[in-house]
């Protein structure tokens, strides 16, 4: 691990001359490059074969100059490897035929053995962090606990999870029992994953902002607490439980390094609200990416006069779209390495 590597840096609270900055789903459709091998092999096989996993990653390295790697895969190889079918339907995005609700369903759902499944990722990691060559820190990733039981239950995407929250609130039991496993398979997966080689590990809490606080604290707070506390030992951890604006207070004082927070929210009252205590990612809405050229440049560098140059990581809100164009990517990313200049 190289500790001048901005990413790490500013993970451990040290100073930095700019801020790191990197893409949520910055390897994906928006690349040429990406669509070429989306166009030869189908989603998991790109994301099951490492040589192909190792490319993709590289991309965004290469093309739009990220500070970081953040390893292409995705959270939904956590319940394939617990025995559920997963597929990624064209244009409609994951499905799974077969949900998960019922005490024997959840039995059924293989935890020991789930790591043998996941042998590729591991092998993708060793695989990028050679080709990387210590270029730039590579950043291992998994879903939330409450954000996999929501594809779990769901079987779907969906605007509001309703199934699964009603599965939450009339079954707490049966819902706690699987999200605890859910979270023992993904503290294992992410510590080998950091055996592997990634240098830090986020986790995608992508749909707790449907939640209120209290029921946050119930079904996905605990969850993203153990995995943190078992991770951050051996690698930094952020964590990014999008919309949840009401737990930043509680989680700046956690074992995590870093808290990813959405647009909903100013950097000042994001700032105001950790007490300045932790490193903060985010938090430029991914729409804005469409704007001319002259507009993201000024935008970013208010966004990062307004969170200061220091314990923090520049990123988008969300995940980069796929039709904003590569330029206006890589003018973001520009934008942040020429910050004292601009
Ligand atoms: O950030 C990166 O570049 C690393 C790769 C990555 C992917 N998915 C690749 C991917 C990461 C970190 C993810 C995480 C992920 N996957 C999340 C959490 C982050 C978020 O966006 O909220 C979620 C909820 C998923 C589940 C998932 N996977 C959905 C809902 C979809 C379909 C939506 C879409 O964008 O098409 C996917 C597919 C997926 N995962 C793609 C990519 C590049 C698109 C596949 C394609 O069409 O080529």
């Amino acid at each position: 691990m190289n500790s001048t590597h901005l990413l790490l840096k500013a993970l451990k609270g040290e100073e930095v001359e700019r801020p790191p900055v990197w893409m949520m789903r910055q390897a994906g459709r928006y690349l040429p490059e990406y669509m070429v091998l989306r166009r030869k092999y189908d989603f998991f096989t790109r994301v099951q074969t490492p040589e192909l996993a190792c490319e993709i990653t590289l991309q965004p390295i290469d093309i739009i100059g990220s500070d970081a790697a953040i390893l292409f895969s995705d959270i939904l190889v956590i319940p394939q490897a617990m025995g559920l079918e997963v597929q990624m339907v064209e244009s409609k995005g994951p499905f799974l035929p077969r949900t998960t609700t019922t005490k024997s369903e959840i039995e059924a759902l293989n935890a020991t053995t789930a790591d043998d499944h996941l042998q590729y990722v591991y092998d993708a990691i060793s695989l990028t962090k050679k080709e990387l060559n210590n270029r730039v820190p590579l950043i291992g990733f998994a879903g939330a606990p409450f954000t996999i039981l929501c594809y779990m239950v769901e079987g779907k995407g969906s605007k509001a999870f309703d199934k699964a929250k009603q599965f939450c609130f009339s079954e707490p039991k049966l819902a706690q029992s699987l999200l605890q496993k859910i979270t023992d398979v993904t503290i294992a997966y992410l510590k080998r994953q950091v055996q592997a080689g990634v240098d830090c590990v986020q986790v995608f809490d992508s749909w707790s902002g449907l939640l209120s606080k209290a029921d946050f604290e119930i079904f996905a707070k605990p969850y993203l607490v153990q995995i943190s506390d078992a991770l951050s030992p051996l690698a930094p951890v952020i964590l990014f439980p999008k919309g949840s604006w009401y737990a930043l207070e509680d989680l700046s004082t956690s074992s995590a390094s870093g808290l990813g927070v959405d647009w909903c929210l100013t950097p000042k009252q994001a700032r105001t609200l950790t007490n300045n205590n932790i490193t903060l990612q985010g938090n430029f809405d991914p729409n804005h990416l469409l704007k001319p050229i002259h507009e993201i440049q000024k935008e970013v560098k208010e966004m990062i006069d307004a969170f200061g140059p220091q314990k923090y990581i520049v990123n988008l809100g969300h995940g980069i779209l796929p039709n904003i164009p590569v330029e206006h990517a890589k003018a973001f990313v520009d934008a942040v390495k020429n910050y004292s200049n601009l």
